[in-house]
């Protein structure tokens, strides 16, 4: 097995009222750098070492295992994984859908599964359980997509991508999904799920006809999780009104949060935003549109 170097974008899901069905994918990156080993070991950050296991704990190594399974392996050939990852963890950036599609793409190129990007998707969303994150994640782009536990359909978007700018605006605290999930209603009442689904099919409609403006305003009012999460992410009202001072198209809680995006034409200048939002981390980001990839790379010490 020679080594090989995968690389996976981070994502940003919802886009606002695109509740578990909208997803983005970002010129942020998790690395995997692959190599033969007598067993298996990831080495990490300083930074991420107390967040990720380094040994089959870790969700890459358990999803490349059940992705094995799937085609009757049981074993993973073991691999040393170097890991560069500048996903920030539980922020609302897809970091856990790095891990699922980053696994799936290991034992694609550890088994030669030769896996299409559907196959690897099908696989991601039985782990995940919504494709929202992972759908950007393997196709790059904007995707839409439902998945019921069984029936799967995914569109993606790409064009006229490069003509935006997505400002993220990263708390430094965590969210966990798990209990920004648990925080929304069980039951929406018939007349407001007619009028949220409206919203996000008039979102979507704008991305397929590349109309920001209208993507921007559809941003603004979802009617699915965001007013739900306002108590986990306090810091929304007031960046939003800092983003709506900048001249933002849109903007939203990028997945479960904490990371609130605006969108802004690419040829807006951004320095008064920065000072304005000193107090978080910035990162202005264009849109991937190459989703998972994986090549052939040199040994590290040659
Ligand atoms: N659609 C998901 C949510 C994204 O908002 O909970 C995070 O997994």
């Amino acid at each position: 097995m020679s080594m090989f170097t995968i690389r996976i974008p981070a994502t940003s899901a919802n886009l606002g009222p695109g509740f578990d069905s909208v997803g983005l994918a970002l010129q942020l990156y998790v690395t995997l750098e692959c190599e033969p080993a007598d067993e298996w070991n990831f080495v990490l950050s300083e930074q991420d070492a107390p967040f990720i296991p380094n040994d089959k704990n870790n969700l890459i190594y358990k999803s490349a295992l059940f992705t094995a399974a799937k085609f009757k392996e049981n074993e993973l050939p073991p691999c040393q994984i170097r890991m560069t990852n500048d996903v920030p963890i539980a922020r609302g950036l897809g970091s856990s859908s790095t891990a699922v599609v980053g696994g799936i793409e290991l034992a694609n190129q550890l088994l030669n599964l030769n896996l299409t990007k559907r196959q690897k998707l099908l696989i991601a969303c039985e782990i995940e359980g919504h494709p929202d994150n992972v759908a950007p994640a393997i196709y790059g782009g904007i995707t839409v997509s439902s998945y019921d536990g069984h029936n799967l359909e995914s569109v993606r978007f790409s064009k006229g991508l490069e003509n935006v700018t997505f400002a993220a605006v990263i708390p430094d605290y965590h969210v966990e999904t798990e209990k920004a999930r648990a925080i929304l209603p069980t039951q929406l009442p018939y007349k407001d799920a007619v009028y949220a689904s409206g919203m996000a099919n008039v979102l979507v409609a704008a991305l397929a006809e590349q109309d920001w403006q209208l993507v921007g305003r559809m941003m603004k009012q979802d009617k699915w999780h965001q007013p739900y999460r306002g108590e986990l992410i306090p810091d929304f009202p007031k960046v939003s009104e800092v983003l709506n001072k900048h001249k933002a198209l849109g903007y939203y809680i990028s997945g479960a949060g904490p990371t609130m995006i605006g969108m802004f034409h690419t040829s807006t200048n951004f320095t008064n935003l920065i000072t304005d939002l000193s107090q978080y981390n910035i990162d202005l980001l264009q849109a991937d549109i190459n989703g998972v990839t994986a090549v052939n790379s040199a040994p590290l010490n040659q």
